[in-house]
């Protein structure tokens, strides 16, 4: 499998890796807003025939206040079952980390994740090194409490 930079081309695969592996689902309207506002943030992993195996959908933050700095907030990731723990999730948040931080000067980067997603928050907290900033009550449609996490991009 190789990583690189998300394509117009790619949307529909994303879409469906998401619909496969998690049961927050977004419109076509809203992987067609993150592709065209911010080209540099999304990325795929592809296996060696092309298709698509996993995804990193992200975007700039756009309810900033004013004179706050920029950061990044990583909307949607998700591999396929069979391609886990071979550390393509690792390396899809560290590409969008790394364009968050030189392409938009993103001071850091937050995210939400269900508080019993075990693998995701080993991931975040444990491999990439977020903390968990604040629970936000009931944030999923079916009543789970999310962790909104964030990680610093100053180094
Ligand atoms: N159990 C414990 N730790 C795990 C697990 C797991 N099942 N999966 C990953 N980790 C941790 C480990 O520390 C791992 O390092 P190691 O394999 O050396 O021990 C590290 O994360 C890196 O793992 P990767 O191989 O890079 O992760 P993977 O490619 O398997 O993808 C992901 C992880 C995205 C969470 C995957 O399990 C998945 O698609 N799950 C369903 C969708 C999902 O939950 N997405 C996140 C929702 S939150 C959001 O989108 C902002």
């Amino acid at each position: 499998t190789s990583i690189r930079q998300m394509r117009m081309e790619d949307l529909q695969a994303m879409q469906a890796c998401n619909l496969q592996n998690l049961p927050e689902n977004y419109t076509m309207r809203y992987y067609l807003y993150h592709a065209l506002t911010w080209p540099g943030l999304s990325y795929v992993a592809e296996d060696h025939k092309g298709r698509i195996v996993g995804y990193i959908l992200a975007k700039m933050d756009e309810e900033t206040a004013e004179g706050a700095p920029p950061h990044g907030h990583v909307t949607s990731i998700s591999v396929l079952r069979s391609y886990r723990r071979l550390g393509i999730a690792k390396k899809l948040m560290l590409q969008s980390q790394h364009a968050m931080a030189s392409i938009y000067r993103a001071s850091y980067v937050s995210l939400h994740v269900r508080k019993s997603n075990r693998a995701a928050l080993s991931l975040y907290r444990d491999t990439l090194g977020f903390s968990v900033e604040d629970i936000e009550k009931k944030y999923y449609a079916d009543g789970e409490d999310a962790y909104a996490m964030k990680l610093s991009l100053q180094s």
